[in-house]
């Protein structure tokens, strides 16, 4: 079921980082139309990236994911709002960036799979565990108290 307060969890890769699309990609986000309730920059260890992406461990690109992925920081976000999950994917663009339609995030700064600038949760239990992974101090919630001031 569709829901307002459904969040997903958006990363950019240390790709992205260094390639200075951190605004860019926040300001796709806001301008959709979702609520920014978490971020921060993080320079993750392999294991904790081998637990974000455990269900590849048998893959054969495993070992280089985790080496890219730990090279340097990362922006750990969380995002709310309709259909956050499903249209976050949609924003961010196929796996693989020679099929990312123009328009999407790997459509638009991507050439490699293994250099595809973001993650975003896959399902709403994905995103749901994603989130207390990265985020397991807590997620502040507020409420936009200054909807009267903008006209
Ligand atoms: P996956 O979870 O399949 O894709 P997505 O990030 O779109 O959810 O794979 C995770 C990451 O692993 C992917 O973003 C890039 C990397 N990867 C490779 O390096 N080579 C590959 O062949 C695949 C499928 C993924």
């Amino acid at each position: 079921m569709s829901s307002i307060h459904e969040r997903t969890y958006i990363m950019i890769k240390p790709d992205g980082v260094q390639r200075s699309l951190v605004g860019n990609i926040i300001n796709r986000f806001e301008q959709r139309g979702f609520k920014l309730i978490a971020l921060k920059l993080v320079h993750a260890s392999p294991p904790h990236l081998e637990k974000h992406y455990e269900d590849l461990r048998d893959k054969p690109f495993f070992p280089g994911l985790i080496k890219y992925m730990a090279s340097g920081p990362v922006v750990a976000m969380v995002w709310q709002g309709l259909d956050a999950v499903k249209t976050g994917r949609a924003m961010l663009g196929a796996t693989n960036p020679l099929a990312s339609a123009p328009g999407t995030i790997r459509g638009d700064f991507a050439l490699a799979v293994g250099r595809n600038i973001c993650h975003g949760s896959d399902s709403v239990e994905n995103a749901e565990k994603e989130i207390k992974l990265w985020f397991p101090e807590g997620i502040v919630q507020y409420e936009a108290t200054l909807a009267s001031w903008i006209f």
